[in-house]
C-alpha cells in the first residue's frame, strides 16, 4: 500500500486525478469504479475540469458505482444514483446509463445484490475503484464484522455511519437509510488498483487501523493491506493518529 499525505483536498484530488487520467490514456474503454460521500467531490470536480479542457475522455468509460441506500425513491437527492448523476457522469462526457448501481429498488434484494456482482463480473470488475473510508473503518458499506472475502450483499448500516451521513439528510438521523446494498470486500479487492482518498481528523482512527493495525473485520478497510496496487491519498488530519 503505498501512502501519501498532502496538505489540501484540492492537492488529493489533483494526484488521484493525475492516476486517473494516465489509466485513460493507456486504456480509454476502462472500468471505474466510483465512491460518493464529501471524500472524493474535489475528485470529480477535477476531472470534469479536465474532461472540459480536452485532458481526459469517458466518453468509452464503464462505471460501476460502490453501493446504494435502501429505501430511498428514484430522484431522491441523496439516493447514490443521483449523487453520481449530479457530482460526475452529468459532467463528464460519459454516456448516459454507462454507469451502473446495485438496484436497491428491487422486490429481491438478494437477486439484485447477485445480479450487480455478475454484471461486474462479465465487466471484468474495476480497472480503478476510488474509494472513501468510514469513521469506523468502512469501504463502499462493508461494515465491521463481515467477512473479508464478500460479494455484493445487503448490509445493515451502523449508528455511527448513520450519523454521520445524517449530515446529508438536514442532520436528521431518523431520515438516513438504515439498509443499504454494497460491493463486498472480496469485490472491491478484484479491482486492478484501489485509491482511497480520506480527509479530516474523523477519518484519523480509521486511518490509522488501515495503515498501520492488523487485518481484521472489525476495521474492513485493513483488507486493503492485502492489495498489491493501493493508494492511500490523505491530508494532515487524517494522518494524525499515525505513528
Ligand atoms: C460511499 C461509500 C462510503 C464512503 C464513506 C466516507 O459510496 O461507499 O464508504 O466513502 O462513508 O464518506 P465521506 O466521504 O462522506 O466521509
Amino acid at each position: 500500500m503505498e501512502l501519501v499525505i498532502l496538505d489540501t483536498a484540492e492537492e488529493i484530488a489533483s494526484r488521484a486525478a493525475d492516476v486517473i487520467e494516465s489509466l485513460l490514456s493507456e486504456k480509454p474503454n476502462a472500468v471505474l469504479g466510483t465512491a460518493t460521500g464529501s471524500s472524493p467531490l474535489p475528485l470529480y470536480d477535477e476531472l470534469a475540469r479536465r474532461c472540459a479542457d480536452g485532458r481526459i475522455s469517458f466518453k468509452d468509460v464503464t462505471g460501476f458505482m460502490l453501493d446504494e441506500y435502501v429505501g430511498l425513491p428514484e430522484g431522491h437527492p441523496e439516493r447514490y444514483a443521483t449523487f453520481m448523476e449530479r457530482n460526475l457522469r452529468s459532467r463528464v462526457d460519459m454516456a448516459p446509463g454507462a454507469l451502473h448501481g446495485p438496484d436497491a429498488l428491487a422486490d429481491d434484494l438478494e437477486q439484485a445484490c447477485a445480479d450487480y456482482e455478475a454484471q461486474m463480473a462479465a465487466a471484468g470488475y474495476c480497472d480503478l475503484q476510488i474509494l472513501g473510508i468510514g469513521a469506523d473503518g468502512h469501504i463502499g458499506f462493508n461494515e465491521p464484522g463481515g467477512p473479508l472475502d464478500s460479494v455484493t450483499h445487503v448490509d445493515v448500516l451502523t449508528e455511527q455511519t448513520r450519523s454521520d451521513n445524517a449530515r446529508f439528510f438536514d442532520g436528521d438521523i431518523d431520515a438516513v437509510p438504515t439498509h443499504c446494498l454494497t460491493q463486498g470486500l472480496g469485490t472491491i479487492m478484484k479491482a486492478r488498483k484501489l485509491v482511497l482518498i480520506a480527509t479530516g481528523t474523523n477519518k484519523a482512527e480509521a486511518v490509522a487501523h488501515l495503515v498501520e493495525g492488523d487485518i481484521t473485520p472489525d476495521w474492513p478497510a485493513t483488507v486493503m493491506q492485502n492489495h498489491p496496487d493501493a493508494l492511500v491519498l490523505i491530508d494532515r488530519e487524517a494522518a494524525s493518529l499515525l505513528k
